[in-house]
């Protein structure tokens, strides 16, 4: 495993959190997956992004913001491919190797610490690209979708979710969004657009907003019912302030303010 000195926004203390039993069970509930997953990609989506980047034992995936490896070890399982995984917090990285293992492919997996703004690879390294719910996670959106398409060749394909503020909110609307979604959320300009100044045409984009917001209920409903086990271990008052901010974000998705968009693009003859 490789180290960079590059910081983000803390999700470390979420990794701590991730590999516990009780926080397990919660992702099962929400999720339908056991990675330790901090994305809102479910169990389900998975397959669809394996369809998407028409993954086979050839490919080559970058999951770049990999987090405790999901969902990029889960498509590294089920098609074969070799894996890179790269994210910056070295106790997700660490989960990721653990799982990567237990499940009997370390041989396919290479984990890098890195930040998605400046890869540590060469140009054309990789044929496929995924990364769940990272754009929304750091400012540098347009900067993480040039080097991705740095290190592929013409006609790779990149699939990526993303949560993002609906467009033509009123101002104090929008500032909600900004103050509950992701920490970096707001996104100057459109998606579309970046990806085209970037080098990569949309081949496609679905709004999977529902599916995030039915995840969501599932956690709050977890909460619910596992409220004493819970309480131990985060203590009531964190517990319920976690609780409070999943329901304010349901009621954001429900009014239309907060989407969750999922992309395929592929990369075009120009670089950006
Ligand atoms: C919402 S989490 C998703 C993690 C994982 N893919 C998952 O689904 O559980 C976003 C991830 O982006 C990572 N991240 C933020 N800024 C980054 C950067 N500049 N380079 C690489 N990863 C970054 C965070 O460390 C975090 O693990």
């Amino acid at each position: 495993m490789s180290s960079s000195s590059t910081s983000c926004c803390d999700f470390a203390g979420s990794y701590d959190l991730s590999r516990l039993p009780e926080i397990k069970k919660l992702e099962q509930a929400a999720l339908g997956c056991d990675y330790g997953g901090t994305s809102w990609t479910t169990r389900q989506q998975v397959d669809a992004i394996l369809e998407s980047l028409q993954l086979g034992t050839s490919g080559r995936l970058l999951d770049i913001g990999s987090g405790a490896g999901w969902p990029g070890l889960l498509l590294g399982r089920l098609s074969g491919c070799n894996v890179t995984l790269l994210d910056i917090p070295l106790n997700a990285l660490l989960q990721a190797a653990e799982r990567a293992a237990d499940d009997g492919m370390s041989d396919r997996v290479r984990i890098v610490s890195g930040s998605g703004t400046s890869l540590p690879f060469d140009d054309q390294s990789f044929d496929r690209i995924s990364h769940s719910d990272v754009l929304c996670c750091l400012p540098e959106k347009l900067e993480l979708l040039q080097e991705s398409r740095r290190v592929v060749s013409e006609n790779s394909r990149m699939h990526f979710s993303v949560i993002l503020p609906a467009e033509g909110l009123p101002q104090s609307e929008r500032e909600t969004v900004l103050a509950t979604g992701p920490p970096f959320v707001g996104v100057d300009g459109s998606y579309p657009e970046l990806l085209h100044a970037s080098g990569w045409r949309v081949e496609s984009c679905q709004d999977v907003s529902t599916e995030y917001q039915n995840s969501l209920q599932r956690l709050v409903d977890g909460i619910h019912a596992n409220e004493d086990e819970l309480a131990d271990l985060l203590g009531a008052d964190e517990l319920r302030a976690k609780r409070e901010h999943r329901e304010d974000q349901i009621a954001l998705i429900e009014r239309g303010s907060m989407r969750r968009d999922a992309y395929l693009a592929i990369a075009t003859n120009t670089r950006g």
